[in-house]
């Protein structure tokens, strides 16, 4: 199941945050986690009262696109879909805010989720030089909501 965050999944989220980015991808803490929650749209894919993962989105009222701030899933739950169904979520839901772009920034070297981003045609629209604080670069992705 699919749902929006709440206060009582902050252990859930933070623990998958820990497992999953260090400070040098930008790792949320808690404090950022509870202030997505109250703000913004964060999505829990939820199975048998377990956490598996997550997507945090930003949605500006002014603006034709959602930018995909960040997705994590459970290690022990990766390579089975949670991330797909995430994406999904999140491109019904922009959808219906009206929204016609979905953007988001990855490390070049990630291949794993860049792999899933092109899978679900987001396009390389530019690179962003010593973006992290150790100096990697991320690229720049973007899909096409409606056609
Ligand atoms: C990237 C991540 C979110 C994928 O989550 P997931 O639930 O395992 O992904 P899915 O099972 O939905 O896989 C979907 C697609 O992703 C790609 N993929 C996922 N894991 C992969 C891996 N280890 N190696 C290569 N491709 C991979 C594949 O294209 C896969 O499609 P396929 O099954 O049709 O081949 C997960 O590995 C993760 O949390 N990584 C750490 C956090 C992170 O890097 N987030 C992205 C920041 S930009």
């Amino acid at each position: 199941m699919i749902r929006s965050a709440n206060l009582k999944d902050l252990d859930s989220l933070f623990e998958i945050e820990n497992e999953s980015f260090d400070y040098n991808s930008f790792a949320l803490s808690r404090q950022n986690f509870i202030y997505h929650i109250k703000k913004n749209p964060l999505f829990v894919y939820e199975k048998e009262s377990k956490i598996c993962g997550y997507i945090l989105l930003l949605s500006r009222k002014n603006s034709e696109k959602i930018k995909v701030y960040s997705i994590a899933v459970s290690k022990n739950f990766r390579g089975f879909g949670v991330a797909s169904k995430l994406l999904e979520k999140s491109f019904l839901y922009a959808l219906n805010e009206g929204k016609k772009f979905a953007k988001l920034e990855v490390r070049t070297d990630n291949t794993s989720a860049i792999k899933i981003y092109k899978k679900y045609n987001f396009l390389h629209v530019k690179t962003l030089k010593a973006y992290y604080p150790n100096k990697s670069d991320a690229f720049v992705m973007q899909k096409t909501l409606l056609f």
